[in-house]
């Protein structure tokens, strides 16, 4: 059993950008080895092996089968889910997956009814669910549920341009392609969904609004490009109350940033940027209470949970598992099946 073991042996599928947020807090936690990398570009498996020790592999079946693992992370694009999740399962070994979880609704279904069927324990990377902020008001929801949900998440056009996001790092050749990543609403704006499902409750209906075509004219726009410019996205929970959720990634002069609110009769509460800082006003109260989101150290909080939960068997430190994980998943591609079919879409789970 793991809780014996004085290190949990870990290894990564997939070792592109968000790598690097896991690794610093992995590599230095004195219950961690990092003892094999995965990635099907070898090179970037081979470079984090240099640097951190351990074996390389370009596929992750193969490292599941010749590494004896306690557990796994699995931190690969939006298309690429499915074989790395079932490789665990078919091993045994728990596994931290990076959001979104999957980009076909039915088979992630089913997905997720393996990895609940396997009694792994998982970990699905929506790691605003640890942030102090978040938790507090989710605590006052419980008594005063939300009415109104609004949210959005504003940034600027992936473009060939040096200096730019999308266009230096690995990210930028499949985020851009509606059909690799889902589109920024299932990619990124999906921690603002989930945070809407974490603080308001279950979704039980979507409708979508589309806005296309306007980045496509701009000269420098990445290759292939195909999203979404924006999307607004209105929701009914099944306690009744609403939400409207908004992505857009063509703000060249700035964007509106993340921002989150949500009123409830008696209080309402207004995260902002990407920590997700609030501001809880309460009625009747003059002052309003603030906390502050927490930066560098909200990957490390999560890695920590789900490593504990691993050594110790007791999942209650982790906030989020594959199951839940694929539910804000599967709302998310429920907004997209409404933009395709222009009508209101009750989500299936
Ligand atoms: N939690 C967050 O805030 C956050 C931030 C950034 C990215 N992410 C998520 O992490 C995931 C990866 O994003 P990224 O920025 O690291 O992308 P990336 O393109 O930089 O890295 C992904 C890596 O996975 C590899 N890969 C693809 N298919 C694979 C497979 N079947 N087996 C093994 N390796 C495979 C690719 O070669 C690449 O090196 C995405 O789903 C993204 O949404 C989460």
């Amino acid at each position: 059993m793991a809780e014996t073991k004085d290190k949990l042996r870990v290894g990564l599928i997939g070792c592109g950008g968000i790598s690097g947020s896991h690794l610093p807090h992995l590599s230095t936690s004195e219950d961690v080895e990092l003892v094999a990398f995965c990635d099907v570009i070898v090179e970037r498996a081979q470079k984090h092996a240099d640097k951190y020790g351990g074996q390389v592999f370009d596929d992750a079946a193969k490292m599941l089968g010749a590494v004896e693992l306690d557990a796994a992370y699995i931190l690969i694009p939006t298309y690429a889910h499915g074989a790395p999740e079932r490789a665990c399962v078919a091993a045994g070994v728990p596994f931290l997956v990076e959001k979104p979880l999957g980009i076909d609704p039915d088979d992630l279904r089913k997905l997720a009814q393996e990895v609940e069927a396997s009694g792994l324990i998982t970990c699905a990377g929506f790691m605003n669910r640890y942030r102090d902020s978040v938790n507090r008001v989710k605590g006052i929801l419980q008594e005063d549920p939300a009415i109104l949900v609004d949210g959005a998440w504003v940034g600027s056009p992936p473009l060939v341009k040096e200096g730019d996001y999308f266009a230096k790092n690995p990210i930028g050749q499949w985020w851009p392609i509606k059909e690799k990543s889902g589109g920024q609403f299932v990619e990124q704006v999906i921690h603002t969904v989930d945070l809407a499902r974490y603080l308001g409750g279950e979704v039980t209906e979507v409708f979508a609004y589309g806005a296309r075509g306007f980045n496509q004219k701009l000269p420098n726009i990445i290759p292939n490009y195909n999203l979404d410019d924006a999307m607004v996205v209105s929701m009914k929970y099944a306690h009744g109350g609403v939400a409207n959720l908004m992505s857009c990634c063509a703000a060249r002069a700035g964007g509106g940033g993340v921002f989150l609110n949500v009123w409830a009769s008696g209080h309402t509460a207004r995260f902002t940027e990407w920590a997700h800082h609030v501001k809880i006003h309460t009625a009747g109260e003059k002052e309003a209470e603030e906390i502050k989101g927490d930066i560098a150290d909200i990957f490390p909080k999560e890695d920590r949970a789900f490593i504990d939960a691993v050594k110790s068997g007791d999942r209650s430190t982790i906030k989020c598992t594959h199951a839940d994980g694929a539910r804000s998943t599967l709302l998310a591609l429920a907004a997209n099946e409404s933009l395709e079919t222009g009508k209101p879409v009750q989500v299936r789970y």
